[in-house]
């Protein structure tokens, strides 16, 4: 035909094939990339994890977490009040207590750090938003592990479970709407959703980190919590190796009474939220957790990235990975920025 020789023909002015498909006409413009675009993040699907450390008068950076901050009980109910303000979906609370022992008993004290800076928020934001808490004893332990020991040193699981259900209920009569098991014990949602049915707050949910895994990008966390673990927590966090044991730990959950279900790390396991997050019949979360903010920053610092776009690739990847909700230390900055953008 003359179209096919005319395209045989091809002289250097004027190339061209005749392509049926050219994908690039969807990436011609802003406009056109945003009604293209097939994930989105609003501040809704943020949740903003933050620290409170007893005896603070001001809140305190954090070296490995520049932007991060230890907060005073006055800075945290003001952080509250910003993420009712911007529209986040949450909070999840973490304590650093100022003394603790081999049991962890601050956690239990209703006085404890966790447990007042829970009361101070919910006094500040009400239903507004929801008010989440860490349920898992390495900030409160002396040795830094995430449960009691036996004489051998080892972490006592079942020994253990019993505090985690303790705790959560002083949480939730702390005011926490929903709490966060993260210490991988076997078998701890089920005995915290029964301590809390007992003590009559069937109303508080549990959010389980269901497929935590033991990384080394908690690194900067161990600062943020002031925590002096000596060790590890392969004996009870997952083998990054492993991706069967997520869908079991999830489906553990789940029969144990987990309301919501969590990926922990995301960046290096969006696998592992993929098949989680089409496996579940629950909301699924993912936590960006410290170690991935540190690296950001400190490639940012450096000139070696560009922090904002790397910013929002990266959560923008948790997302597009099957995340419902995400767990990161960039929530308020993202909620500012997409406020000033009106949606774009
Ligand atoms: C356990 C807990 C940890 C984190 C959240 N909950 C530390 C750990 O398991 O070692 C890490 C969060 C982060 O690194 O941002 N209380």
């Amino acid at each position: 035909t003359d179209t096919d020789q005319e395209n045989e023909k091809m002289n250097d002015d004027e190339m061209s094939y005749d392509l049926v498909s050219r994908p690039r006409r969807l990436r011609t413009t802003p406009a056109m990339r945003r009604f293209a675009a097939e994930t989105r993040v609003t501040p809704s699907e943020l949740i903003l994890p933050v620290f409170v450390k007893e005896g603070l008068s001001e809140p305190q950076p954090l070296a490995s977490m520049p932007g991060v901050v230890q907060h005073s009980m006055d800075s945290l109910k003001r952080a509250a009040a910003e993420a009712v303000e911007l529209g986040l979906s949450g909070f999840m609370l973490f304590g650093v207590p100022e003394t603790r022992d081999a049991v962890g008993s601050a956690a239990l004290d209703p006085e404890g750090i966790l447990n007042r800076g829970i009361r101070a928020v919910r006094e500040e934001v009400g239903d507004e938003i929801v008010v989440m808490s860490d349920l898992c004893l390495d900030e409160f332990t002396d040795h830094g592990h995430c449960g009691v020991l036996d004489e051998q040193g080892r972490v006592d699981n079942d020994r253990t479970l019993e505090i985690y259900g303790r705790m959560g209920v002083a949480q939730a009569q702390a005011g926490a709407h929903m709490v966060a098991p993260s210490g991988m014990m076997d078998g701890q949602v089920g005995v915290i959703r029964a301590a809390l049915d007992a003590a009559g707050r069937e109303d508080v949910s549990i959010l389980a980190y269901s497929a935590k895994y033991s990384s080394a990008f908690y690194g900067p966390f161990r600062e943020a919590v002031d925590s002096t673990l000596t060790g590890d927590r392969k004996a009870y966090q997952m083998d990054p190796a492993n991706r069967r044991e997520a869908l079991l730990e999830m489906q553990l959950d789940l029969d144990e009474g987990a309301d919501m279900v969590m990926v922990k790390p995301a960046m290096s396991y969006l696998d592992i939220l993929r098949e989680v997050a089409d496996a579940s019949p629950v909301p699924v979360s993912a936590y960006q957790i410290s170690g991935e903010y540190a690296m950001i920053e400190a490639a940012a610092a450096n000139g070696w990235i560009n922090r904002d776009a790397a910013v929002r690739e990266s959560v923008l990847s948790i997302k597009r990975a099957g995340a419902n909700s995400i767990l990161t230390y960039y929530a308020t900055e993202l909620a500012r920025w997409f406020r000033d953008e009106n949606g774009r």
